[in-house]
């Protein structure tokens, strides 16, 4: 199709200076990303942007899963509106555009409205969720899960790092200093009001995967979710001493790691399925130690549901343990619809894509708002590792979208 369609001075100046900020935030010296959640790192992160919303007047809600939206219009007058918006945390040695793309997609495009003179009928919402990714607490979209009444608040606080830090304990020190949109843990749960002022909700993200650079579509529209689960898996051994003890009187729970991790691979070919084992513990953890324990951490997603559950049944002889569970998310039609018209009207073909990655959009559509993704050319198709990247072009033709359409949504009568 034509040229990618852009958007007005001001909103490119938006954006070119946002991502300027964001860049050195918890950059490491191989160009990859550490955020994690309720770190130092993501609590300057949360900062800048509660300094963006109130540089826009756009007034802030912390809902009380400690996500906070930025409103323009009064939601409780006038809504339910419309929200946009994305993450701002990082998986560890993340890349730039895995959640701060939709953030920064979402306020220029707030920015290029206002260019436009445009006035919300419905408002509009800019939204940052907290502990998208899971790096930390090993459960991913904790706050809009817990926003959601998808994950009990109690499980959620208990949950611990590697450093055996509990979430409840991240949110108090992050209270301590001074991010108060950091949720007291006893106040820590779902919030009906903070959903119920959502009619509608899009995620720009960059594309996790090489299709569309293969297509050459500079955009397309999230039209599903996989289903997706982590699982963990402990093989005990017995710890003895890497040089005196002969092979045969070995007891390493490292062997059978391997075993499990190539039975991991064997299974996801078999059964058409994505499995991986990205995390690792062997414990003690000494070069002369023959181990005494290993756990590994299995992350599975497939198409279909019962595809991981064939991979599950293959792997039932190291009896992995569920951590979590997603079940597959059909974004909402009507949503899907009118983010590929918007596209097509600024010129661009618009694909429709599944995606095996997990988002708060999914979270969101299955507590029943109507919720959709814009998803942006990746040049690599690498995602949380450093080569995750954006074409400046194609993340300005995002925003002339995402604005386009909650002009639409925003000016009609009824936005459910
Ligand atoms: C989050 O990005 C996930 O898909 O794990
Ligand atoms: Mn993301
Ligand atoms: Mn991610």
């Amino acid at each position: 199709m034509s040229a990618s369609p852009t958007v007005s001075p001001a909103a490119a100046a938006t954006f070119r200076r946002c991502w300027a900020d964001l860049e050195p935030v918890g950059r490491e010296a191989d160009g990859t990303y550490r955020r994690l959640a309720w770190t130092q790192e993501d609590l300057t992160l949360r900062a800048w942007f509660r300094a963006e919303l109130a540089t826009r007047a756009l007034v802030e809600h912390v809902d009380r899963a400690g996500n906070i939206w930025g409103w323009w219009g009064d939601p409780d007058a006038d809504g339910p509106g419309i929200a946009t918006g994305s993450h701002l945390d990082s998986v560890p040695g993340g890349g730039a555009y895995d959640g701060p793309l939709g953030v920064v997609a979402a306020l220029a495009a707030v920015d290029e409205l206002r260019a436009q003179g445009f006035t919300p009928h419905r408002p509009i919402a800019v939204v940052c969720f907290s502990d998208e990714e899971g790096g930390r607490f090993g459960i991913a979209c904790v706050g809009s899960r817990v926003l959601t009444g998808a994950l009990e608040p109690a499980r959620a606080l208990a949950l611990t790092d590697d450093a055996g830090t509990a979430l409840s304990q991240a949110l108090e020190d992050a209270r301590v200093q001074g991010d108060d949109s950091a949720p007291a843990p006893e106040a820590c749960g779902p919030d009906r009001q903070a959903l119920g002022r959502v009619a509608r909700f899009v995620e720009v993200h960059v594309e996790q995967g090489l299709s569309q650079e293969a297509s050459g579509d500079p955009l397309a529209v999230g039209t599903a979710i996989w289903p997706h689960g982590r699982w963990r898996v402990t093989i005990n051994g017995t710890g003895n001493h890497a040089g005196t003890t002969a092979l045969e009187d070995r007891d390493d729970p490292v062997i059978g790691l391997a075993e499990f991790v190539l039975a991991v691979r064997r299974s996801a070919r078999q059964h058409e399925a994505r499995a991986t084992v990205g995390r690792v513990l062997v414990e003690p953890g000494g070069t002369n130690v023959i181990a005494s324990r290993a756990t590994a951490w299995l992350d599975i997603r497939a198409v279909r549901t019962e595809s991981i559950e064939a991979v599950l049944a293959d792997l039932a002889f190291a009896e992995p343990v569920r951590e979590s569970w997603t079940a597959g998310v059909d974004f909402d039609d009507a949503v899907v619809t009118d983010l590929a018209t918007a596209t097509h009207q600024l010129g661009l073909d618009a694909p429709r894509l599944g995606t095996g990655a997990g988002h708060d959009a999914g979270i969101l559509s299955q507590a029943g708002i109507p919720s959709a993704m814009i998803f942006v050319r990746n040049p690599t198709g690498i995602s949380h590792a450093v080569g995750e990247g954006a074409r400046e072009e194609d993340c300005l033709a995002a925003v002339a979208v995402l604005a386009r359409a909650l002009a639409q949504w925003s000016s009609a009568r009824a936005a459910r």
